[in-house]
Formats: C-alpha cells, sequence, structure tokens
C-alpha cells in the first residue's frame, strides 16, 4: 500500500499563503496552463496521462525547460534535483512546501505529495492522482470529467452557487469568480481542507460544509447548481468516496437530481458531468425526466462511450486488487453490471433548466465532440436557443440566418452548413431533404406551417436566430 502520498492538509498561515502565491504567479509566468501541459506532453486532454507512459513524457519535457521540470513536479511526481527544483520551481516553492508537510525528500531527490492542476486560468490542489492505490478520502485530483464540467458550464453572472461532491472545490472556486455566493458541500471532510485551500490560493471567497447531498443547506434555493459525482457502478465494499455510485452508479446522482425542484430557482440551471449507464430502451435523459417530472428543459451531450467489460477492468487496475484476485473481482463487478442491466457506460454533460411556471418541458440529446477547451459561453448561447426555441413563437416572427454560419452550399435535396469560427458539430454539417426545404422557407420568409418542428431543429442548431 502506497502510503506516502496521505499528508495532511496543513493548516496554512497568511505568511505561507503569500509564498504559495507567488509560485502561483511563478506558474503563470512559465505557462503551466491546459493547452502548455497539453503541448509539451504531445497529449491532450492531460486527465489521460498515464505513469505507464513516463518514458516518452520524460523524453519530450526535456526540450520544455523549467516548464518540463514544472510539469514533472507536479503532474507525474517524479522526484526532481534540488538543482532542478530550484530551477523549475523557484525557492519559494521548496521552502513553503517544506513547511507545509508536501515535499517528500529522500537521497532520490524532491518530490511532491499533491498534484496541482491548472484550470481556465486558475490553480488547483489535490491530492496525487499518481499514488498507487486508491484510499477511501482520497481526494478526487481533476480528471476529465472534471475538466469537461470546468468548461461546460455557462458563466454568466448568477447571485446564489451550489457545488455538490466539491471534491478539491474547483467547481465552487471557478463560480465564485462570477457568483455572489458560491458554496460547496462534499461527505469528504479531508476534500474540504483543500476546497478551503485553493479557494484562498485563488484569491476567491466560498463557503464550504460537510454534507451528504444537500443536508447543511436545507430550505436554501441557488440559480446554478454543479455536480460531478461519484458514478462508477460498483459492488460492495468499494469504499472510495470520490467513485463509488453505489451498484446502478446513481445513488448520489438520483437524489440530488430528485432535490432539484426543492434547490433550484425558477431560470436557474443545473449542470453535470459524469459517467451514466446505458440500458436498453433507456437513455439518462430519460431518468432525469423521470425524476424531475414536469416544467424542465433537459439536455445530454454524449462524449463517448465504453463497453463495461472495458470499464470494469480500468476500475479494478485503479483498485487495492491484487493480481491473484483480479478475475474473481472481475466476476463480481459483471454480475452487478448484469444486474443492473448496464449495457455500456456513457461520458456526458448534462444540463437541466427550471422553466417558467406552465412552460412545456423539452429535452435534447445529441453526441457532442469531448471538450479540450472552454466551450463555456458557446454553451450558454445554445442553451438560451434551446431554451427560446421550445416556448412558443410571436406570430409575426421570422427567422434568420443565425451569425454563427458562414456559409450555405445548396444542392437539390441537401445542403451543407458550414460554421463561422465559433465552435459547433462538424463542419460542415449536411442537412437532409427536409431540414433543407424547412431553411429555403424560413429564409425566403415563407408561410412555415406544416415546418415547424424542422425549423425549430434548425433554431435548436444555431442555424436559425432565436424568436
Ligand atoms: C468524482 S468526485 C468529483 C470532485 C469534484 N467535483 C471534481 O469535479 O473534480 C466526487 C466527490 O463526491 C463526494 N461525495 C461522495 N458521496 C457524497 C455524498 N453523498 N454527498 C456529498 N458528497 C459526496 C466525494 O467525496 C468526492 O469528493
Amino acid at each position: 500500500m502506497d502510503t506516502e502520498f496521505r499528508s495532511q492538509v496543513p493548516a496554512v498561515t497568511p505568511a505561507m499563503l503569500s509564498d504559495l502565491r507567488i509560485v502561483m504567479r511563478r506558474m503563470a509566468d512559465l505557462g503551466f496552463t491546459e493547452a502548455s501541459v497539453e503541448g509539451a506532453l504531445g497529449l491532450r486532454p492531460l486527465a489521460y496521462r498515464r505513469l505507464s507512459s513516463i518514458l516518452p513524457y520524460r523524453a519530450r519535457l526535456m526540450a520544455h525547460g523549467a516548464l518540463g521540470i514544472a510539469i514533472r513536479f507536479w503532474l507525474l511526481q517524479e522526484f526532481l534535483s534540488l538543482e532542478e527544483a530550484r530551477q523549475g520551481l523557484g525557492d519559494h516553492a521548496i521552502s513553503v512546501l517544506n513547511q507545509m508537510g508536501w515535499l517528500h525528500v529522500t537521497s532520490a531527490g524532491l518530490r511532491s505529495r499533491v498534484d496541482l492542476y491548472p484550470c481556465c486560468g486558475r490553480y488547483f490542489f489535490t491530492d496525487s492522482a499518481n499514488n498507487a492505490f486508491p484510499w477511501p478520502e482520497q481526494v478526487y485530483w481533476l480528471g476529465y470529467d472534471s475538466y469537461t464540467l470546468a468548461y461546460c458550464t455557462p458563466r454568466q453572472p448568477r447571485a446564489r452557487a451550489l457545488d455538490i461532491c466539491t471534491g478539491s472545490g474547483v467547481h465552487a472556486v471557478l463560480a465564485a469568480a462570477h457568483c455572489e455566493h458560491s458554496i460547496g458541500l462534499d461527505i469528504n471532510p479531508r476534500a474540504l481542507e483543500f476546497s478551503r485551500l485553493n479557494t484562498r490560493l485563488n484569491g476567491l471567497e466560498a463557503e464550504f460544509h460537510p454534507s451528504d447531498c444537500y443536508q447543511a443547506v436545507t430550505g436554501q434555493q441557488f440559480d446554478l447548481i454543479t455536480l460531478n459525482p461519484p458514478f462508477v457502478p460498483t459492488p460492495n465494499q468499494v469504499p472510495e468516496l470520490y467513485r463509488t455510485g453505489g451498484d446502478s452508479g446513481e445513488s448520489v446522482t438520483r437524489r440530488i437530481i430528485e432535490g432539484l425542484p426543492l434547490f433550484l430557482r425558477t431560470g436557474g440551471l443545473f449542470s453535470m458531468s459524469t459517467e451514466a449507464p446505458r440500458r436498453p430502451g433507456e437513455s439518462p435523459v430519460d431518468r432525469m425526466k423521470e425524476w424531475l417530472g414536469p416544467g424542465w428543459g433537459i439536455v445530454g451531450l454524449y462524449k463517448q462511450d465504453f463497453s463495461i467489460e472495458e470499464y470494469i477492468l480500468g476500475h479494478i487496475l485503479g483498485s487495492d486488487v491484487v493480481e491473484a484476485d483480479r478475475a474473481d473481482e472481475f466476476e463480481r463487478w459483471l454480475d452487478t453490471y448484469r444486474q443492473e442491466k448496464i449495457t455500456s457506460m456513457t461520458s456526458a454533460q448534462f444540463y437541466a433548466l427550471r422553466l417558467p411556471e406552465g412552460s412545456p418541458g423539452w429535452s435534447w440529446e445529441r453526441d457532442y465532440p469531448p471538450p479540450y477547451t472552454d466551450q463555456s459561453a458557446f454553451l450558454g448561447d445554445w442553451l438560451a436557443a434551446l431554451q427560446a426555441w421550445h416556448e412558443p413563437w410571436p406570430g409575426d416572427f421570422q427567422p434568420r440566418l443565425h451569425p454563427a454560419v458562414r456559409q450555405i452550399y445548396w444542392a437539390d435535396d441537401c445542403a451543407l452548413v458550414e460554421w463561422n469560427g465559433t465552435h459547433w458539430f462538424p463542419s460542415p454539417t449536411r442537412l437532409e431533404a427536409a431540414h433543407t426545404r424547412a431553411l429555403r422557407k424560413a429564409l425566403q420568409s415563407a408561410d412555415l406551417t406544416g415546418n415547424e418542428t424542422y425549423v425549430r431543429q434548425l433554431g435548436c442548431s444555431c442555424i436559425l436566430t432565436p424568436p
């Protein structure tokens, strides 16, 4: 069992905090951002790095000077010589990490007991992802699910934000930059210690409370609720808090979604990144509809599907299971998935918009290219378009071409739409005959009767402007 990474989260004095901020400024000056780290590693997203690839990473990072050293130290838990540490991190880092008990010093050199992640222009400390085996209170590092939620949550100013299952506090901290009041909740006290430190490190304010789901905010309402829950369907006695979602994988997710009618204000947004089970004849959005009841706009954006066998093996290999027990453990997991009728897992981003009283509910599901950069502005506009196009249109409304469209190539029974810089689905997008006919009518200001569904779909894809 690998215990050297299980260090305390220390009480940070104002002097230590000011030193840590100097270290963060140095990291910013070095260009320690998602894009530069991915460029230097030759890997995107950075969350997919694997210690088994350490040799190629080392070889690539040699060419990146101080940035390469910082990546080896913060994200690969490599031992550095004192000279390298000085060159890459600076003397402040060595001194403050040493005071915090986060420097592991051996005859092999110095290494970090924690990870440091860049995300959307901010920095986050967490327990190390590179620890050989997980332990129950291990605080979740920034995985691709964490980055997905950070990149896909619209950032317009709001009054009150709540992040449940906050882990390192990443989404509560990102919300704190745009919301008047931000609260993070987690059942794991160790996670709250990291969250509080990360909030101070980033010079923001947010509150954190120990809480099983909504327990600590009973009676309160919010305008934004974010969630990256523990989502892995797991048989009994697998204890890691950051991933164990019970037999179905949705034990926490379901409780939180069922609570939204109480805790999310009208006009509010729920944004969730998760890996959801797929079962025959039922989509994850169908389950959300059932848990929420009427009056919601629900969106599912599917990034990637995994077979259950690969999924289970990946999780067992990351567990504290000795090789001799692996085959039995694999069967035990497989039984759970079969009993739950799970046929595959989908990695996805979901939204639930709480619609004004009396609005008809709607839902929208589609594949979505995995996001590698911040898509929040674009997705915020898109959600607004979805909502507008599902409301009744004004009687005199005549749709026009959306500014996101650069060009349309027309053929007799199809059209190709090319997009304007804005990130959108495959460019060019091919429209089928019915959509092409509806688009011609809309652009010729012709009568749209009988074509409303196709026109609405064109609007929801940002080909036509919202009513
Ligand atoms: C996958 S991690 C996500 C962490 C962070 N939100 C992120 O995106 O990186 C799930 C988190 O849920 C927390 N958790 C598990 N069960 C919970 C519960 N019943 N109530 C609140 N938090 C819970 C875990 O401690 C863990 O920090």
